[in-house]
Formats: structure tokens, sequence, C-alpha cells
């Protein structure tokens, strides 16, 4: 089996970190989303990969490089622009050959991996297997209505009266029976050619398409609010590791992680916190649910249920929460005594001040 991870995209929800940056690379708990996802395909032996990448290809390549770090290959495949999930099946076609693959949305977490779901896979081999989880609201989302021996009778994007309650998540399995069915598919009112549209016309001609549901922790980490829970949810499996300098007057409370070359002076980290390499704390109280990156700088502040990219630093705020701080941004006061605010605020950016 070979896999095809999806790292192109426009990343319009996640602006403004998207104009700086691919989505896939924001970090959670201080690793990107992708490599993320990555360790997931390598759990189930895949080696060979083919990563589908818009314009912030090169930005991507640096960071995973060959893929030999986490034994995989890795065949980067541009995509000229987001022309939809089934248009990079069909531009992956050389890489993919008649090979079964994963095809696994390089903005999805599922921490507690697809191992079981590839085996139900492997074990019968439908001509599609897609994942779903039960949601709430499933009207936002590709609904999957199934029989009663898990198949799919029925995919329905985004219906206003959901006759099921399981979405359909970033995560699908196909034999090379997927590639007829992109061929014979022809663009949405969007304009861009859906996977959802591919899977259904496999239903219509008759193909087995199964779903299996998966049941545990899954975030599409499209938006702000998605990257924070998700961040928060894999800081509750942090391990306390100290390898950088904290001073005596510190003090470090359950699961804090302080890479080397971070440094704390006279501040409180409560766990579950990470602060990364170079970062400085100093006469701060960080955590919980907080992860700095790298070359951080935080003064005087209080900071708790955040992210704060690498370079970004923080002086004399007293109270910031569930804020994601971009690379190297810098939040601070006007002063004492000072009855206004200041701001230089990019643009699509989101300030929300205490009133
Ligand atoms: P989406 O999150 O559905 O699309 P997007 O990245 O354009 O985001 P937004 O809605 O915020 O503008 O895409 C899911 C994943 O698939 C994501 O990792 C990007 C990737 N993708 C591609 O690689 N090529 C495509 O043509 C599309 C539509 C998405």
């Amino acid at each position: 089996m070979k896999a095809l991870v999806l790292a192109g995209g426009s990343g319009t929800r996640l602006r403004p970190f998207s104009y700086s940056m691919p989505k896939q690379l924001i970090p959670i708990a201080n690793t990107p989303v992708l490599v993320h996802v990555l360790r997931n395909i390598s759990d189930l032996g895949v080696t060979e990969v083919g990563v589908i990448v818009g314009t912030r290809g090169p930005e991507i390549e640096a960071v995973l490089g060959d893929g030999s770090r986490y034994g995989l290959r890795l065949t980067y495949i541009p995509q000229d622009a987001p022309r939809g999930l089934a248009h990079t099946v069909a531009i992956a076609r050389d890489f993919l050959g008649d090979d079964d693959f994963v095809m696994y949305l390089g903005d999805n977490m599922l921490p507690d991996g697809i191992g079981g779901i590839a085996e139900e896979f492997t074990a019968r081999r439908p001509a599609a297997q897609v994942v779903v989880y039960k949601v709430p609201d499933p009207r936002s989302f590709g609904v999957a209505e199934l029989g009663a021996e898990g198949e799919v009778l029925r995919l329905v994007e985004k219906p206003q009266q959901p006759r099921s309650d399981m979405a359909l998540i970033g995560v699908y399995f196909f034999t090379r029976a997927i590639h007829e069915a992109v061929d014979a598919i022809a663009p949405s009112a969007r304009g861009e050619l859906e996977i959802t549209d591919a899977v259904q016309w496999l239903v219509s001609s008759g193909a087995e398409v199964r779903a299996s549901t998966y049941d545990g922790y899954w975030k599409d980490t499209g938006r702000v609010e998605d990257v924070l829970e998700c961040n928060t949810h894999l800081l509750d499996g942090l391990h306390r590791r100290i390898d950088g300098d904290v001073d005596p007057s510190s003090v470090l409370v359950g699961q804090v992680v302080v890479e080397a070359g971070a440094r704390v002076l006279r501040s409180r980290i409560e766990g579950p916190a990470i602060i990364g390499t170079g970062t400085i704390v100093q006469d701060s109280r960080v955590g919980p649910y907080t992860s700095m990156g790298r070359d951080c700088l935080v003064t005087d502040s209080w900071l708790e249920g955040s992210i704060a990219l690498d370079e970004a630093s923080v002086t004399g705020v007293h109270g910031l929460r569930d804020s994601l701080i971009g690379r190297a941004a810098s939040v601070g006061t006007t002063g004492h005594g000072a009855e206004h605010h200041c701001l230089v605020v990019g643009d699509h950016t989101r300030v929300e001040v205490a009133a």
C-alpha cells in the first residue's frame, strides 16, 4: 500500500497564519501537523508516500526532506491550484500506479492512529473505504448513509436535512478502482473535483464501498479554535522532561517540557506545557495547556491555553488566554498609566481585548 498526503490547498480558514506558512506546518504540541500525519502513516508499515503540495511546496520540503527520518520515501507532487481532492488523485496517477493507497488530508489529526481501520481495508479490499466520525451537527460535512453491514448506500455533501450523523473525515482507502471514478466525474458547482463525487460514482456503479467508524480523537485543524483545542488534547499526554536551564527560584508543576537551550528564570510553569529550544521565560507564569516554539521571549507575563510560534514575544501582559501568536509576532503593553490600546493588526487577524 502507498499513501497520498494532501498538503496543498489555500488554507483560507486559517488566515492570517496561512499567509506566511502552509497550514499543515502549524505545530501541535510543538510538532507540525504534517509530521503527526506521517508518523501515523509510517505506523501502518507504508513507506512510499506522495505529498501533494501547492505554492508552499518548498517550505514543506524544507521541513520533511526526503522523509528518511520518518522511515518513509517522499515524492512531492505539485498541484498548480487547489482543484479538489479528487484532482490530487488524478495528478498522482503515475506515482500511485495500480497500487492500493490511503489518502490522508494533511491537516487532519487522528492521534489514536488508523491501524485498525487500515486492517479492515486490507482484509476485505473494497473498492473504497471511507472513514466516518459521529458528529453532533453533520450539516457542514460530507455525510455517509450506511447499510446494516457498514456498506455505504449514499454520500451527501453538506445536507440540510442529514439522514445520518456520520461525517466523512480526512482519511480514505482506495484500490485502483478510484481512478476510473475520478476520470468519470466533472467539477462541482464550486469548480473542484470532489472526492465524495468520485466515491459516490463507485457506489452508483455497484462497486463495494464501505465505511469504518473512527472512535478515537479527531480534529480537522482548519481553524484557529481547532488548532488550540487539538493542542490541548495532545498536551494532556505530555511527559515531564527538563533539558533546559531552570533557575532555583522557578517552579515547575506537573507535566512540563523544557527543551534543551530554553531558560526559565523567576517563573512558574504549570503543566502541561512545553517551552521550546532557545525560548526564555522570565518573571512570568506560563501554562497550563501552553506550548511555546523556538526562540520565544516571555517577560513579566501570564499566559495559558495558548500557542506561541517561533520567535514570538510577550511582554508585560497579564492574563493572555486561548491565543495563537504568530511567528516573530510581539504582544506587549502601551506602558504604565496609558489608557489606550495600540495595535498593528495584519489582514484577517482577530484581536479581542478585555472589556
Ligand atoms: P481543505 O481544508 O478542505 O481546503 P483548504 O486547504 O483550501 O482550506 P480552506 O477551506 O481553509 O481554504 O483541504 C483539506 C486538505 O487537503 C488540506 O490539507 C489541503 C489539501 N488540499 C489539497 O492538497 N489540494 C486541493 O485541491 C484541496 C482542495 C485541498
